[in-house]
């Protein structure tokens, strides 16, 4: 490809605007008409990419090559989203199936495809335990570390300047308290393999973002926190590296953490952007949609997160079907979740389609719970109904043992049993249908916590 191998982070709202400039200069006599009539697009967005290019963001899915022929699949492809992940078609199986042999036509199907419909492509992934070919799996010590060079060397170089952002490496630390990394072949060619792995990549490719990508690290915990000190020593090193990407995959399992947008926030605060990267949520209705927001939310409070990929398209894409975790059902109708996720684009309150406003006066509220073992964040979210609220207080009941540690965005009335939970100062006010949030910290069980809301 033409492109100079500069860095391909040009605003998504590029495209945006140049429409709109088309559509006065073609109006000619009409300009004023048609400023009228496209103002409201200018603050609302009816696609994910068009509201989110507004917001300085891009909206991505994964996309899988076989689908490219599936005119519903490709018809909401090209019209909801401008940035593209391949599944599957840029890992190293893929890629490299045997030792410097390459093949790239899938893949290719998938660059070609997004550059003929504006999408930039992130790219996935290079150097990971998993989805290696089987030559790989049996190399070990220099002859593995000098094949992971050669191929991430081929396969940025031959991509070079078409990629805005490598997932270079996948998945390296290790899940639960050990703060370490993962075992595989890869890591036993020692410890420096993923810095090698990120000096390779920006040599072949220098005009492409280099992102760590991992699962588990959404909110913040011993792996995250491992996953953080490498980013710190590189950023004090100067290893290159420009991005952290958040997989989030999330379930009843694993919730979108409490905390996700403050652990967005301090891997931002080192110096990288941050991404949303293979988002998807099981569930559905009001529960999943709620949770999309709060996600969008997050990464729209947090100026360095770039943008937000979604793991694939509809339901029946999707590498966990049965959870349908998407935006989009099986038939490619819009879900709740779609709406939601559209609306917190638009800086918009979740849509009254998902929580409707109390009928009448009062408000309502609604508790996340993340729990661990000998205790819990609860974050509350409070709605107002039809009259507003000049303040409001939230009972909740915490279980025999359970005591507060902490509260912010409202004053507890004691440390245990039934707390009345009042707004401070810049919160008590709501118009109909408007949210604010407060949470706190406890020790103990959560047990199951019902609020009321009640408002003056
Ligand atoms: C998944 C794909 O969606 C599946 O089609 C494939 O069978 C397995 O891999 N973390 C990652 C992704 O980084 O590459 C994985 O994708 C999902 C988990």
């Amino acid at each position: 490809m033409s492109n100079p191998p500069v860095r391909q982070d040009r605003p998504a709202r590029a495209r945006t605007g140049r429409r709109l400039a088309l559509v006065l200069t073609a109006t000619g006599v009409l300009v004023a008409g048609a400023t009228i009539a496209l103002a409201p697009s200018a603050s609302a967005g009816t696609t994910l990419a068009a509201s989110a290019a507004e917001r300085g963001r891009y909206f991505g899915t994964a996309v899988a090559a076989n689908k490219l022929s599936d005119a519903t699949y490709v018809g909401i492809l090209n019209r909801e989203f401008d940035m593209v992940t391949p599944e599957n078609e840029m890992k190293w199986d893929a890629t490299e199936p045997s030792q410097n042999t390459f093949t790239f036509g899938n893949a290719d199907r998938i660059v070609a495809s997004a550059q003929a419909n504006g999408q930039r492509v992130r790219g996935h992934a290079l150097a990971w335990h998993s989805q290696q070919p089987g030559w790989v799996q049996n190399l070990s010590g220099s002859a593995l570390r000098s094949a992971m060079v050669n191929h991430i060397t081929r396969v940025a170089s031959y991509y070079r300047g078409k990629i805005y952002a490598w997932d270079v490496v996948n998945e390296a630390f290790a899940d639960g308290g050990s703060g370490g990394r993962r075992d595989s072949n890869l890591q036993r060619t020692g410890n420096d393999w993923i810095e090698v792995a990120f000096r390779t990549a920006r040599a072949a490719d220098p005009g492409a973002k280099l992102c760590y990508n991992d699962y588990n690290t959404d909110g913040q915990n011993a792996k995250s926190n491992a996953v953080y000190a490498m980013v710190s020593d590189f950023k004090a090193r100067g290893v290159p590296i420009d991005c952290v990407g958040f997989q989030s995959h999330f379930n009843a399992q694993s919730p979108v953490p409490a905390d996700y947008q403050a652990n967005l926030q301090r891997f931002a605060d080192l110096g990288v952007d941050v991404q949303i990267t293979e988002l998807d949520i099981e569930g559905s209705g009001t529960a999943q949609a709620d949770n999309y927001a709060r996600v969008v939310r997050a990464c729209l409070a947090v100026s360095r997160c770039t943008g937000i990929t979604v793991w694939g398209i509809r339901d029946s894409d999707s590498w966990r079907a049965s959870g349908t975790p998407l935006l989009f059902d099986a038939a490619g109708n819009k879900k709740p979740a779609y709406t939601a996720t559209l609306n917190a684009l638009n800086g918009g309150s979740t849509p009254p389609t998902t929580t409707p406003p109390p009928a009448g006066g009062g408000c309502s509220a609604a508790v996340t719970v993340n729990a661990w073992n000998g205790g819990f964040v609860a974050t509350v979210r409070v709605t107002a109904g039809a009259g507003g609220t000049d303040g409001w207080a939230v009972g909740l009941t915490l279980p025999a043992g359970a005591a507060l540690v902490n509260t912010w965005n409202a004053t507890p009335s004691g440390p245990s049993g039934a707390v009345q939970f009042r707004n401070v100062a810049y919160n008590g006010r709501l118009t109909a249908g408007q949210t604010t949030e407060f949470g706190f910290q406890a020790n103990g069980s959560a047990g199951t916590l019902t609020p009321s809301c009640t408002a003056s």
